[in-house]
């Protein structure tokens, strides 16, 4: 009897480590697999910027950076395709098309905008969206949770009540408010939309005032600063890019411009709630990723780069002579000083 339990006990033990075994040399198999597979292909990235400002380079460097960190270096196993469109639409055309006939296998868009032009250009390609603040309502995709076609990514979204709630307690005696925008960019024209409602609902005077591109930003914030306590931007790429300038006019005012990006604040805005441009880029590396791992983008839901933060330009503050209540100073993160 003893001797059968032992031959029994024998045979199941050697048939466990036979199977742990194979399946051990399978695995190894997989690996190697893999590993042969990326070394020898290369992934051709296509990247289209509408224009340089330092919120969109900031996105890029945080987007190159950590793919790097996740194993795709350019000159190793990546080939990087980048355009600049300059901000000029027939570039974004020209450079659409550019990207997809030299098929690359996969294209980051930086900007609605370019994303657009890009949605025109392929259906087939997987286009990742870094940093497209309203995706649904811009028409680029259905859901998104569901995008249903060939485009999913990251949204730099932050919620516009907050920031108007924000802006009343940092300025209380706040009865008439600015808002500046593009009318060309689809991104802002919804947050607007969403801002006037909601500053309305506080209470407040509305002014809206819209730019057509760089060349009228100084004359039209001229005329509404004239006219408002403060001004409201939202994500736009035409201010973002000319941000100084709307800083100095509104200084020459003695108001104040509440952004809603990092680096608008730091190029002379005075406070605002928006999400870390480095991370909006991180965050696109690791969707690339999962679509270049076959991840299928009509299924893949929109990541949201990251809760709003509240950031302070506290020089810009201090010399417009407004006071930041302690509750929010003490949430915020500095940056700017200029
Ligand atoms: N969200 C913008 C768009 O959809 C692009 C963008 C990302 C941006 N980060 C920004 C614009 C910061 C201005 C400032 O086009």
């Amino acid at each position: 009897m003893r001797n059968k339990n032992g031959l029994i006990f024998g045979v199941l033990l050697l048939a466990i480590l036979g199977v742990f075994f194979i399946k051990e040399k399978n695995k190894e198999k997989i690996n190697q697999e893999i590993v042969v597979e990326t070394q020898k292909n290369e992934v051709k990235l296509g990247v289209l910027q509408l224009l340089s400002h330092p919120a969109l380079d900031t996105i890029y460097k945080g987007l190159i950076e950590e793919l790097a960190r996740q194993g795709y270096e350019e000159g190793k196993n990546l080939k990087i395709d980048f355009q600049n469109a300059q901000a000029d639409q027939s570039n974004l055309v020209a450079m659409s098309s550019k990207l997809v006939e030299e098929k690359n296998d996969i294209i980051v868009g930086i900007t609605t905008p370019a994303t657009l032009a890009l949605a025109n250009a392929t259906k087939e390609i997987p286009i990742i969206m870094a940093g497209i603040t309203y995706p649904v309502e811009a028409g680029l995709i259905a859901d998104e949770k569901v995008p249903g076609n060939n485009i999913t990514g990251v949204s730099d979204r932050t919620p516009i009540k907050q920031q108007i709630e924000i802006m009343k307690e940092v300025l209380p005696n706040l009865t008439k408010l600015g808002i500046l925008y593009t009318s060309s960019e689809d991104n802002s024209i919804k947050q607007v939309e969403e801002a006037k409602k909601i500053a309305t609902d506080l209470g407040l005077e509305i002014k809206v005032a819209a730019v057509s591109g760089t060349n009228d930003v100084q004359q039209v914030t001229e005329s509404l600063a004239s006219e408002v306590q403060a001004i409201f931007v939202p994500i736009d790429n035409t201010i973002a890019s000319t941000m100084p300038t709307v800083a100095k006019v509104a200084q020459e005012f003695k108001i104040g411009v509440f952004p809603s990006a990092d680096t608008m604040v730091a190029d002379g805005g005075v406070l605002g709630l928006g999400v870390d441009q480095y991370q909006i880029g991180v965050e696109t590396a690791k969707v690339v990723i999962e679509v270049l791992n076959g991840a299928d983008p009509a299924k893949t839901a929109i990541t949201l780069a990251n809760e709003g933060i509240i950031y302070l330009n506290e020089r810009k503050a201090q010399e417009l002579g407004i006071e930041i209540p302690a509750n929010i100073k003490e949430k915020a993160q500095i940056v700017g000083n200029k």
